[in-house]
């Protein structure tokens, strides 16, 4: 087996302005719809159960069905460890360069799916193409980059050696890893986690996110028409209880969860906990949610902050983790900002995400329309609503992209997610002032600065908690190994998805000193 992969590269996005292109979206998506509704199974070994519990429905247009998943239940989550914990004797003994041939394999099956895939991201999660596409671009380079990444940390870390001593240190599965993910990325999430958990040699079982399991099982299909073995993964499609059932369990070794910070902290709780039939401590990686600021100091350039901040609040309907929720601006120019961001909002195209001429799709669920609502008609009633998009369809789960300010300090709008296409601005009197109200909150996930002074800018690096700051950009659109992704406080655990050191999350490093000094024959 050859241990060389050329060397990583982030997989291409398309160019969705040529028109050709453009017609294989329309024929990827009039297919998708040929197909009809996606059966999904839970899916444990080479065993499928058939069920109709979850059905998740298109958000622009609830009433097509896109997938029917059966639900886990207690009996499955047992099934699946127990086939985990075979599973993970047989590809936890493959060399890395084994497993690692797996994965680049399962990424090529998804550049061969790639439309297809893409087309049911934007039907199941109201996706736009340009996001969709995107998506699977970064599970490919999930895969690709882990397979890599295991190679390198089987060949362990060189340690200081004495005359007569040897050492070594390498790197074991641990386990079983619980993989628990959200459904705003549908594909590259899940495929991230899984990933390296397969790639380091554990077994996984995947819980994904109930709003989309047709998404999960497309990945599952992918990892297994490449090779990985039945045993090693197994699928189950179910609601938040099935991840309860399954984290809490004593057979799990590692938990790589992604969703919101309070049940990301409820599994961090949960997961403490040894049993007396646990022989180990639970491993927990959580990547939260966050409440991201974008500092933007007087002498920042409006031409250049003002489309950087619309699409950091508004693109997928600001239902990115890594989304602007609030931007503190210097009173300087507080107002002019404010004026150019209500004029860029109000006409903000908002419509149906299988069409490219659209800014802002609908929001997941019915739930989500909801709550930003209710957060609109807080800074309705404590502040003012300086800007909403003129123009939002009826029908389905879409919600209306808004920008409020003059709110006051304590308000649950500038403090709470709202996970939805909201964005707040705040008027602060100098940078340090909005570095206190960046450090005043729990989150820590993403941020960004507008600034021409080099100095605010060093000191803005210095001064903020945030796991990935964006200095004179837009804050979203993370890529695999050019910006390892991840928050700290109550946003995260402080690994970074993506990037160097992720994969020893997965491992248990094992040290072994050897006495090399002649000590006779045994006979
Ligand atoms: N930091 C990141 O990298 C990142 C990335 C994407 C999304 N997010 C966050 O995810 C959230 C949106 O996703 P969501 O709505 O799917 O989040 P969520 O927390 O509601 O659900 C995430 C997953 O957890 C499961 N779950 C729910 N309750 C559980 C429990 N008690 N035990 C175990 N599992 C349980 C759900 O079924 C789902 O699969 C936002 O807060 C967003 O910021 C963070």
């Amino acid at each position: 087996m050859t241990t060389t992969l050329p060397p990583f590269a982030n997989e291409p996005v398309l160019e969705l302005r040529r028109a050709p292109i453009r017609a294989q979206l329309a024929d990827a998506i009039a297919a998708h719809d040929a197909r009809g509704v996606l059966d999904v199974p839970v899916w444990i070994g080479a065993d499928t159960r058939a069920g109709d519990a979850l059905v998740s429905t298109d958000p622009g247009t609830p009433e097509r069905v896109v997938a029917r998943a059966a639900a886990a239940d207690e009996a499955d989550v047992d099934a699946a460890l127990d086939a985990a914990a075979a599973g993970h004797r047989d590809w936890g003994r493959r060399p890395a360069a084994e497993r690692a041939a797996v994965l680049v394999r399962a990424a090529a099956w998804l550049r061969e799916h790639r439309l297809e895939v893409a087309a049911l991201e934007v039907r199941e999660c109201a996706k736009p193409w340009p996001e969709a596409d995107a998506d699977v671009c970064e599970a490919i380079d999930f895969l690709e980059y882990y397979a890599r990444g295991a190679i390198e940390l089987e060949a362990g870390a060189a340690l200081i050696q004495l005359p007569g001593e040897c050492n070594t240190l390498s790197y074991r599965s641990r386990g079983i890893v619980a993989v628990v993910s959200p459904w705003n990325f549908p594909v590259a999430i899940p495929c991230g986690m899984v990933a390296a958990g397969l790639a380091t040699g554990n077994a996984v079982v995947l819980k994904p996110a109930e709003q989309a399991p047709g998404c999960a099982y497309v990945l599952v299909r992918a990892l297994r028409e490449a090779g990985v073995p039945p045993d090693a993964l197994a699928l189950l499609p179910g609601e938040g209880e099935a991840g309860a059932a399954l984290v809490r369990d004593p057979r799990v070794h590692t938990i790589a969860f992604t969703g919101s910070s309070q049940v990301g902290q409820e599994i961090v709780r949960v997961a403490a906990e040894t049993p007396p039939a646990q022989l180990h401590l639970k491993r927990v990686i959580a990547e939260m949610g966050g409440k991201n600021c974008v500092i933007v100091d007087a002498d920042a350039d409006l031409d250049e902050v003002v489309p950087a901040l619309v699409t950091s609040a508004f693109v997928y309907a600001g239902q990115k983790c890594s989304a602007a929720a609030r931007v503190l601006c210097h009173e300087a120019i507080h107002d002019g900002l404010v004026e150019r961001l209500a004029g860029a909002v109000s006409v903000l195209e908002v419509g149906q995400a299988e069409r490219l001429d659209i800014d802002v799709p609908p929001v997941i669920e019915r739930s989500a329309q909801e709550r930003v609502a209710r957060y609109a008609a807080e800074a309705e009633r404590s502040g003012r609503i300086a800007a909403r998009a003129e123009a939002v369809p009826a029908g389905g789960w879409f919600a209306t992209p808004t920008v409020a300010t003059d709110l006051p300090e304590d308000s649950p709008v500038l403090h709470e997610e709202i996970f939805g296409p909201f964005l707040a601005v705040e008027r602060v009197r100098d940078v340090e002032h909005a570095c206190d109200r960046v450090d005043a909150s729990p989150y820590g996930l993403t941020g960004g600065l507008f600034a021409r002074n080099p100095d605010t800018v060093d000191r803005v690096i210095e001064r903020t908690p945030v796991g990935n700051l964006y200095v004179n950009r837009a804050i979203t659109g993370a890529m695999v190994a050019r910006q390892p992704f991840g928050g700290n406080r109550l946003s995260g655990t402080g690994t970074k998805a993506g990037g160097p050191g992720y994969l020893l999350q997965f491992v248990e490093p094992r040290v072994v000193t050897e006495n090399t000094m002649r000590h006779g024959l045994v006979v």
